[in-house]
């Protein structure tokens, strides 16, 4: 048996027949940039997520990029943020030539929200919480510290997408979110693709700037060179937001069996393992299941050898990358703890019942062998 880490083959019939029809239509309307498609995406994410604005973009990248951009964040900016995150997270920070500060992650994965005060100086501009797996970060103590400091909170919600807590989605705890939509996230796109969410109008109008060269064009009448901010070229393609409508009709269906999963591993899985806390009064986005164990890359191997996939992420941490050798403290031991002992064992909706028995008795197996 090979079990996969993710499995992003379209098996589904209804799915590959709806494709393909989303596909035909683009073909025969022809509006591949700005299409229909796009604006009634964007419209469903707004009424999904409840909230007043939604941008699709090229990625998750941009999506993030371009949240932080239309906040101002600039050269001699500090943004503070978790080195435990896929690089994106600091290297848009970077980018809009604004210096990451890295603040230490909880038990949870997610920024430690008690560090973050002590990080804060007269530079600082905003906080860049991540989400980790999908699991929400502390945000009603990170929103109130944001309040007494004046700071900006843009949330990487990239890996979140569905996740909520007291019934408010991810995304609705910041000044401005993005998500990706890349396949590999829940709400898969069938190629690259992300979405900037706001409630602000004013933020709203600049990222539609922002995202299309910067210009002022109204891409239904007149393109024109009328750029009023430096930007390059951040669009979703009319294809992909077609793609993203349909994955979204399934999306319930994926999300309901991923439960399951979870809940399968949350039940099955040795008692020593240590898995995500989850918070009461959250549901967690689906994105990952990692588990904390001793002597991980003997466990790493030997599930290798018995053909189940399993990813390390996030290694090294963003502050210990060659590129951020200059940023790097030694005041993220928690950080390097968790990176050391965890594991992304296989999670998607593919898995059939026999695959999810066999992974959780080799792991057991294995714990027993050489973790305890
Ligand atoms: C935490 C985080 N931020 C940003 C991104 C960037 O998204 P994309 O790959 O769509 O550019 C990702 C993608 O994996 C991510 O996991």
């Amino acid at each position: 048996m090979h079990v996969r880490m993710f499995d992003l083959r379209v098996k589904d019939p209804n799915l590959r027949k709806d494709l393909k029809m989303s596909f035909k239509n683009i073909l025969d309307h022809g509006i591949f940039f700005f299409g229909p498609e796009l604006y009634k995406f964007e419209k469903k994410m707004t009424k999904h997520l409840n909230m007043k604005y939604a941008v699709g973009v090229a990625s998750g990248s941009s999506a993030l990029y371009l949240a932080l951009k239309s906040l101002g964040i600039k050269k001699g900016d500090e943004v503070l943020t978790t080195p435990f995150s896929w690089i994106i997270t600091s290297n848009a920070i970077v980018e809009c030539g604004a210096k990451p500060v890295f603040v230490d992650i909880g038990d949870d994965y997610n920024i430690n929200a008690n560090l973050i005060e002590s990080k804060i100086t007269k530079k600082t501009k905003a906080i860049v919480p991540m989400h980790w797996g999908g699991h929400l970060c502390n945000m009603e103590k990170i929103s109130k510290i944001a309040k007494k400091y004046n700071l900006y909170i843009v949330e990487d919600a990239a890996q979140a997408f569905g996740g909520k807590f007291k019934n408010k989605f991810a995304g609705n705890y910041s000044h401005i979110a993005a998500f990706s939509m890349n396949p590999m996230k829940c709400l898969n796109g069938f190629g690259e693709g992300g979405l900037v969410v706001t409630n602000n109008k004013k933020l709203y109008d600049k990222v539609k700037i922002l995202r299309y060269a910067g210009t002022t064009s109204d891409p239904k009448k007149l393109i024109t060179n009328n750029c009023v901010e430096v930007s390059l070229n951040h669009k979703m393609d009319t294809i992909n937001a077609a793609m993203l409508l349909v994955s979204y009709k399934y999306f319930k269906k994926k999300i309901s069996k991923l439960r399951n999963i979870r809940e399968f591993y949350d039940k099955h899985l040795d008692k020593t393992v240590i898995t995500q806390k989850i918070r009461k009064f959250e549901t967690p986005g689906m994105y990952a299941y990692p588990i904390q164990v001793n002597n991980r890359d003997k466990i790493k191997s030997f599930l290798q050898r018995k053909a189940i996939e399993t990813k390390i992420w996030n290694d090294p941490l963003i502050s210990k990358a060659p590129a951020y050798k200059k940023y790097y403290k030694k005041d993220t031991p928690n950080a390097l703890r968790i990176l050391r002992k965890t594991l992304n064992i296989p999670f998607h909706e593919k898995l059939t019942i026999q695959e999810l028995h066999y992974v959780v008795e080799n792991i057991n197996f294995s714990i027993r062998k050489f973790a305890k």
